[in-house]
């Protein structure tokens, strides 16, 4: 039997290669999904031209206009209810999320954060995993809470981090990974296979990782 297409609103504050990858998902028919809205806090925002390139409808609500955080959330989520959106996707979203944001949408806001939280979170954290000397990083998607990159874990990628890695080319290894797996918990929501029970998220029908990764690797 065919899924029924979940409806997405996507936040986005910078170039959009979160969103590209669920365009593309979409278009490609992979991902049972359809983008009702992009919204931006930020004007030059390239997820703005990449949702009009694709035909789908977007909102700018710049956050400077906005004496209080609840206020410019209260304007967010009044775009997001008259959209019918029905999950949350924030991808590269530079805000953080207030109670009546949370509160219209429980357990319906998901994040895609470039580490392997609960290690590195908040900013620049590419370059913070390389000067910690971290052997692997990778990326985590997990639902929204009131903290900083504190929510329940749905689901994380692990990239090594070489020897000879600046900020930009780690970032780019990670990235990779960002958009095979934002679009894979998407689905597993269209699918409605995603169970959260506490802190523990739990994936019906997945099969295990068995497999161990060891850098440097053993000799
Ligand atoms: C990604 O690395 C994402 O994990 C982080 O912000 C970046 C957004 O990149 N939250 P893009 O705008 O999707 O290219």
């Amino acid at each position: 039997m065919a899924t029924k297409k979940i409806k997405l609103a996507v936040l986005a504050s910078g170039g959009g290669t979160n969103l590209q990858s669920i365009i593309d998902q979409c278009s490609q028919g992979c991902l049972d999904a359809t983008i009702e809205l992009v919204i931006s806090n930020n004007p030059g925002a390239g997820a703005l031209e990449r949702a009009e390139r694709a035909g789908i409808s977007t909102v700018c609500i710049d956050h400077r206009t906005f004496g209080k955080r609840e206020d410019f959330d209260r304007a967010v989520v009044a775009k997001l209810q008259k959209s019918g959106a029905e999950l949350i996707v924030l991808a590269g979203f530079m805000r953080i999320i207030t109670e009546p944001f949370l509160e219209a949408f429980p357990q319906r806001i998901i994040n895609i954060h470039p580490a392997l939280l609960p290690a590195f979170p908040g900013l620049h954290v590419q370059q913070k995993a390389i000067d910690y000397g971290a052997k692997f990083s990778g990326c985590t998607v997990h639902f929204v809470d009131g903290g900083v990159d504190t929510g329940p874990i749905i689901a994380q990628a692990v990239v090594p981090v070489l020897a000879d890695d600046s900020e930009d080319t780690l970032a780019a290894r990670i990235l990779v990974q960002e958009h095979k797996i934002y679009p894979q918990v998407i689905q597993w929501f269209a699918e409605g296979r995603i169970h959260l029970d506490q802190r523990q998220v739990k994936i019906k029908g997945c099969s295990r990782v068995e497999t161990a990764q060891v850098n440097p690797p053993l000799q």
